[in-house]
């Protein structure tokens, strides 16, 4: 018998965003940004995680570590994801997600985990810390969504190597036991899937960059964030257009579609005969009137730790009853006694 058909009548979401740091431009158009959008269509039951297990795998000063946490909830509030609607919650406060991750351990080879390249990124970094936990963190990952028995995981592209390897646990257990798990899509935005560098075009926005001119953080003062634009490196050309050598500018009309909704067509025609001095004012702009509001909302809200609280709570109450349906299942068909 199948057990993957809960009594739900919605399609379920579930996604996750590591605690890690100040949240960049990257994180919130790859995703936040969508989890609002698919969250605003009301045709689907959200779940969305502030990821604070898998941060641990990186050494974290404890103190950095809760304010990060907070600000970050604080931040997706501010965002718009409404959480009277759709639970937001610590991955660390609902238990189930460590019971899965283990069984989850147990089903993934060490081939599939040596080949992730997030973990060889990161053991380049981290090599005087290279802990198990780093190793076998797309196990954890994989449970994280399999407990919610999600059908959408929105991300953005350097984690669809992650979702593959969720597709292939959930398979696996499927086959090995009978079926469990549903097999999640990832939902992967056409714009803005992958925000680059400000300052090396080639590669991906983060926040653990040393340069700090590379990425624009959602809570830095909005003077900085125009002056990391305007000094963003481009090319020796003029035109505002897509093609070979022209990664940093793409990389704004990137960021300037995302923030303003215009197609890139729409955008090489705007800028049609201006310099990049005109196109990056308007980048700019466009990232200033996004980030403005989120960044009033979340000081609102920072002064009201009361309602923060409230709300993870309840998160991860409501989180904890989903994801504990699946334990169950799951525990039964290993063949664990009953408790
Ligand atoms: P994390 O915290 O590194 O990133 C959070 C989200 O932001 C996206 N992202 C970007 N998108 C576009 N351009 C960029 N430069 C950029 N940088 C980051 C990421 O793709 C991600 O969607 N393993 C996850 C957290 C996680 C998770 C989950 C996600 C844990 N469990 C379950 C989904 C479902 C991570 O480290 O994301």
């Amino acid at each position: 018998m199948s057990d993957t058909n809960t009594n739900q009548t919605k399609k379920r979401i579930l996604s996750g965003i590591q605690p890690s740091g100040a949240l960049t431009l990257g994180n919130y158009v790859g995703a936040l940004k969508n989890w609002v959008d698919l969250a605003a269509t009301d045709e689907y039951e959200c779940y969305f995680m502030l990821a604070d297990l898998h941060t641990i795998t990186v050494r974290q000063d404890p103190k950095v570590f809760r304010k990060n946490t907070m600000d970050l909830l604080a931040l997706f509030i501010a965002s718009g994801l409404d959480p009277e609607k759709n639970p937001i919650f610590f991955q660390s406060h609902v238990p189930a997600h460590s019971m899965l991750g283990w069984v989850m351990m147990c089903y993934t080879y060490m081939g599939e985990l040596s080949r992730m390249t997030q973990y060889k990124d990161k053991a380049k970094k981290h090599a005087d810390n290279l802990n198990a936990g780093l190793f076998t963190y797309p196990s954890l990952m994989a449970a994280d969504i399999l407990l919610y028995q999600a059908d959408l995981v929105p991300v953005g592209d350097d984690q669809m190597q992650h979702l593959e390897i969720t597709r292939d646990l959930a398979n696996r257990f499927n086959n090995a036991n009978s079926p469990t798990f549903k097999v999640p899509e990832a939902y992967i935005p056409k714009v803005g899937a992958r925000i680059m560098s400000l300052q090396e075009p080639t590669q991906k926005m983060s926040k653990s960059d040393s340069n700090e001119n590379s990425y624009i953080l959602l809570l830095d003062p909005i003077d900085k964030t125009v002056k990391k634009i305007k000094r963003a490196v481009t090319d020796s050309g003029s035109e505002v257009k897509r093609g070979e050598g022209k990664e940093g500018i793409e990389n704004l009309m990137n960021i300037y579609s995302a923030t303003t909704g215009k197609t890139m067509d729409e955008i090489e025609a705007e800028f049609d005969g201006k310099g990049y001095g005109d196109f990056k004012s308007a980048v700019a702009e466009a990232v200033a009137e996004t980030i403005r509001p989120i960044q009033n909302k979340y000081n609102d809200l920072m002064s009201n730790k009361d309602y923060l609280v409230q709300i993870y709570k309840n998160g991860a109450e409501n989180a904890n009853k989903t994801a504990m349906k699946t334990v169950s299942k799951v525990y039964r068909k290993i063949g664990f006694i009953q408790p």
